[in-house]
């Protein structure tokens, strides 16, 4: 299991770098390269571990992915993968279980495009995906008539973890058409609801509260599906499509939620000036970068066109005075990923952050509100958990040296290292090979701006 320390930082940070493509967009690729005619090609995929556990989940299901990178590119983060489709009906049953280890979004998008599917499946992932919920797909997919069993959730009742065991669908029976409500903002309830909704008899129509990452729209759109989307509304109206989707070109974006752990470092020691390159600015996945601005960061996100639909900036970032503010609303699901890191920030801001609307963060890789609360308070800063968020008093002193367990958590790992910059001393974080799952390089990355990190 890695350890890693982070020293105090001694100087500022400084440079520009890249960082991993865009998991979620690297999903979304994988799967519908899959279930596209033809051939396709993915350029800048990233070797996560969530990815690959999405790429080898189709091959399990007859599909071809061939790994085209010179071997360079392989060991750097930008592979290239050339996949060949095999349509929406030409899957063929795995042989064993397909294990989507971490990742949430390999099984429930996963979930939707099984569903449908003349063969029986199941999915299993690591211990901490067994532990998240997931009736809030497989509660619509059954009411359009799939059949999916988990295991009973120990304390909510009703709710379902994994492993699932998808059922066939008989011969002669179709998915229905679908209206549905979803109490909470997810594109992984919207994305596996409409993948199930490509093979449906009838339309998909679907309202999420607040608007969630439409990755999922935007690449249904370029590949010709009737999909129509406004606001939080997304409509799905298969009747007179083929069902053929082409096989087509891609260059993945970089992430803006890793991204988020190299602005942020920038922000909080002293002197720095970092540029991130290439990285997807989708308004959904914005909210850091508008959180960094609002405690009065200094950022420039400057438009580099566009790549497969999807905004592109380079982002610098450099350190300035902060300030607490309210996080809340419209902004949590656009800084879904990103709360643990905008903790770090407001620990290093002037007076207090409170985060509200957040209890999404209970169902992560972890429970995140806990177990930043727990780390904030390991390296000494005062902060309050509520239901729904954190109340954090920033600090302007240097950080108490702490020991952390990332609970396999890759996004707590990196947070906890970034908050490591800020020490009196050096900073332990256990258990951080749950980094590799997003952020391959992040270790690497943070020594080409001068950070000091020894891995053990
Ligand atoms: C993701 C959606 C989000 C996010 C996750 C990736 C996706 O989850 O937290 O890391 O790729 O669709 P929810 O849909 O559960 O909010």
């Amino acid at each position: 299991m890695t350890t890693i320390v982070v020293h105090p930082q001694q100087g500022s940070l400084h440079g520009s770098v890249p960082v991993p493509s865009d998991k979620s967009i690297g999903h979304r690729a994988l799967l519908f390269a899959s279930l596209c005619e033809g051939t396709s090609s993915i350029k800048g995929f990233s070797y996560g571990e969530d990815n690959v556990a999405t790429a080898n989940a189709m091959r399990a299901m007859g599909v071809v992915i061939d790994d085209v990178s010179s071997s360079q590119a392989r060991t750097g983060t930008a592979g290239e993968l050339r996949v060949t489709g095999k349509g929406l009906f030409d899957l063929r049953a795995p042989n064993a279980s397909i294990d989507c280890g971490n990742s949430g979004t390999t099984m429930r998008l996963l979930t939707g495009i099984l569903s449908a599917q003349r063969f029986a499946s199941m999915l299993i992932g690591d211990a901490s995906l067994s532990r998240r919920p997931m009736l809030r797909v497989i509660g619509p997919l059954r009411s359009r008539g799939a059949r999916i069993d988990g295991e009973p959730h120990p304390t909510k009742a009703g709710d379902v973890l994994p492993p699932l065991r998808v059922h066939a669908l008989p011969e002669g029976a179709f998915l229905s058409a679908l209206e549905y409500e979803s109490p909470v903002a997810s594109a992984q309830i919207k994305s596996a609801l409409l993948l199930s909704g490509l093979y449906a008899h009838g339309p998909t129509h679907l309202r999420e509260p607040m608007l969630s990452r439409d990755h999922t729209e935007r690449m249904m759109h370029a590949l010709g599906v009737p999909l129509r989307a406004v606001g939080t509304v997304v409509q799905l109206e298969p009747a007179n499509w083929d069902g053929v989707m082409s096989g087509f070109e891609i260059e993945i974006p970089g992430d803006a939620s890793a991204a988020a752990f190299i602005v942020a470092a920038a922000q909080i020691v002293p002197g720095s000036r970092v540029t991130v390159r290439g990285v997807g600015t989708n308004p959904t996945r914005t909210g850091l970068y508008e959180i960094v601005r609002h405690m009065g960061g200094g950022i420039e996100m400057v438009p580099h066109g566009e790549q497969a639909g999807e905004p592109i900036s380079e982002i610098t970032s450099w350190s300035s005075a902060l300030r607490g503010i309210v996080i809340g609303g419209e902004l949590v699901p656009r800084a879904i990923d990103e709360i643990p890191i905008a903790c770090a920030l407001a620990a290093r801001a002037h007076g207090t952050t409170t985060i509200r609307d957040a209890e999404e963060l209970r169902v992560k890789e972890s429970d995140r509100l806990a177990t930043m609360a727990s780390v904030l308070r390991a390296f000494g800063v005062t902060c309050e958990e509520l239901a729904d968020g954190l109340v954090i008093e920033g600090t302007q002193a240097p950080l108490k040296p702490a020991t952390i367990d990332s609970r396999g958590d890759h996004r707590i790992a990196m947070t906890a290292a970034v908050l490591a910059l800020a020490g009196k001393s050096p900073s332990t974080i256990m258990d951080c090979d749950c980094i590799a799952t997003s952020f391959p390089r992040f270790v690497g990355t943070l020594r080409a701006l001068g950070a000091r990190v020894d891995v053990s």
